[in-house]
């Protein structure tokens, strides 16, 4: 992407919060100070802004992402709890601890920040401007660290300003941050599992579970059914339905997902990921998409080329790890 907005920044005064929330209403992304790292936030129920995200990172896959929220009764409208979690959120929380969990029935959540899984990752940030942002705001915000993907993480707006202006359309500046590297994330909680080391000790969490916690090998990946760790999975997210890539015609019995104005005719199962070609709008419907057409009982997935530039190479990586063989 061209940087080509132009990006505010404010200082974390009595109206940031306000105009934070206004611009993640409008679909905007804003990055502000959490106790870790900067985050880039999006509004995670909107597809699109969270689309825009991946792209504004530069990221080259979707990893799902972590969803910020401003206390644990707002996390448990999105997560499920067990009482190991439960525990751990009420020991922590604020705090720099990430919990991976099942998603709840009705999460409002996009299909695109959880990257299609059936578990999302929680943490209720402890900076205040970050409190204040997510209680004006009102909804979960996704927020990975602001910089460019595979750059260092932000402590400071002016480190995010120099990765991303022009790219985002607001920075919070609350000064620089206390803890400076990311949350730990612990997932699994039939045995629970450091899936990163970070701001929380692995001793404090281990402490108040009264247990070790186990580590990411290979083996936990091989006996897992629901992926733990999905960066490191070749298939992502599958459909149960075969996925075929760079489909140039369609048969009777396949449902077709196009990209673009020149649709491949003939379909009763077809959806467009973005009729004008507009890769931002067909990432935001990708995951959404896929699963729509998983339910037509159609033999296989016919999938149109997707050009491979900007958001279209997290696409294509996507689209062909949906189409590894389970
Ligand atoms: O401190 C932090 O956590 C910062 C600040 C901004 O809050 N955020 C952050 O986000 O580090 P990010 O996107 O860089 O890291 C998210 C990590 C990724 O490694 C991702 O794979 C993992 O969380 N993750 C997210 N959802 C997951 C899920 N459902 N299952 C397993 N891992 C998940
Ligand atoms: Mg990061």
């Amino acid at each position: 992407m061209k940087p080509s907005l132009t990006t505010t920044i404010l200082p974390a005064d009595g109206t940031a919060a306000e105009a934070a929330a206004d611009c993640l209403a409008g679909g905007g992304l804003i990055a502000f100070p959490t106790e870790t790292v900067y985050g880039l936030g999006a509004d995670a129920t909107n597809a699109r802004a969270v689309a825009r995200l991946y792209e504004a990172k530069g990221r080259p896959s979707f990893n799902p992402l972590i969803a910020h929220v401003c206390d644990l009764k707002a996390a448990q409208d999105i997560a499920r709890f067990d009482q190991r979690s439960l525990r751990l959120a009420e020991t922590f929380w604020p705090g720099p601890l990430t919990l991976v969990l099942p998603k709840a029935p009705d999460c409002p959540v996009s299909d695109l920040a959880t990257a299609g899984l059936d578990s999302i990752a929680v943490r209720v940030p402890a900076h205040p401007v970050a409190h204040d942002i997510l209680r004006a705001f009102g909804r979960p915000v996704v927020a990975p660290s602001a910089n460019i993907s595979g750059h260092v993480s932000p402590t400071t707006a002016a480190h995010v300003f120099s990765d991303l202006a022009g790219r985002i359309d607001l920075i919070i500046d609350g000064g620089p941050v206390s803890v400076g590297v990311e949350s730990t994330i612990v997932g699994g909680f039939e045995i629970p599992l450091l899936l990163r080391p970070g701001g929380l000790p692995r001793e404090d969490i281990e402490r108040v579970l009264g247990e070790p916690l186990g580590r990411i090998t290979a083996e936990t990946h091989a006996t897992e059914t629901s992926p733990l760790a999905p960066g490191m999975l070749a298939s992502h997210y599958a459909p149960r339905t075969t996925v075929r890539l760079n489909a140039k015609h369609l048969d009777a019995d396949e449902a077709l997902l196009a990209f673009g104005p020149e649709e491949i005719p003939g379909g009763a199962a077809a959806m467009n990921l973005s009729p004008a070609g507009d890769l931002v709008e067909a990432a935001a419907n990708l995951f959404s998409y896929l699963r729509a057409l998983d339910t037509k009982g159609a033999r296989t997935i016919a999938v149109m080329p997707v050009p491979d530039e900007g958001l279209g190479e997290a696409i294509n990586d996507r689209l062909r790890r949906a189409a590894v063989p389970t």
